[in-house]
């Protein structure tokens, strides 16, 4: 079943100069690239679209990582967009990153991990409203 789902790069992979080596692998996935655009996180926006965060421990410097840079946001499409977009963007703990995943070649820390992708296609509509319009 064709899916879409919300990609980020995020503020460190665009600054580190490897966007173009994630969208390629996205795009060496299977994943059609409907839109994309290059934006910059403001508090408002981060407190809207990781509503689920708020008041959790690391938020603040998950708003702050954020707000530091451009992010470039894409509406990806593919079959079971969601399963393959979270097996390939990797885990968000350092430690459980499977080797060639997005996070293990492009993320550094917890925070800092590269990419951000929508989990279920309920978050995909949402996130892609949120980025999108
Ligand atoms: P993301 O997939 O964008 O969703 C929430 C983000 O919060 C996550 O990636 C990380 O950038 C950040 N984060 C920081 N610390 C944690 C943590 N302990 N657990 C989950 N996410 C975290």
């Amino acid at each position: 079943m064709t899916q879409l789902c919300l990609f980020l790069i995020k503020p460190n992979a665009v600054e580190d100069g490897n966007a173009g080596r994630i969208i390629t692998m996205l795009e060496d996935d299977g994943f059609r690239v409907l839109n994309m655009k290059m934006f910059t996180f403001n508090p408002e926006l981060s407190r809207e679209f990781y509503a689920e965060h708020l008041g959790k421990e690391f938020y603040p410097r998950l708003e702050s990582f954020m707000c530091s840079g451009p992010t470039i946001g894409m509406i990806l499409e593919k079959d079971n967009a969601i399963h393959d977009i979270r097996e390939l963007l990797g885990d968000v703990k350092p430690e459980n990153r499977k080797p060639g995943t997005i996070r293990a070649l492009y993320g550094k820390g917890i925070t800092d991990n590269g990419g951000h992708a929508s989990d279920s296609p309920e978050h995909a509509e949402r996130e892609i409203k949120i980025i999108f319009g």
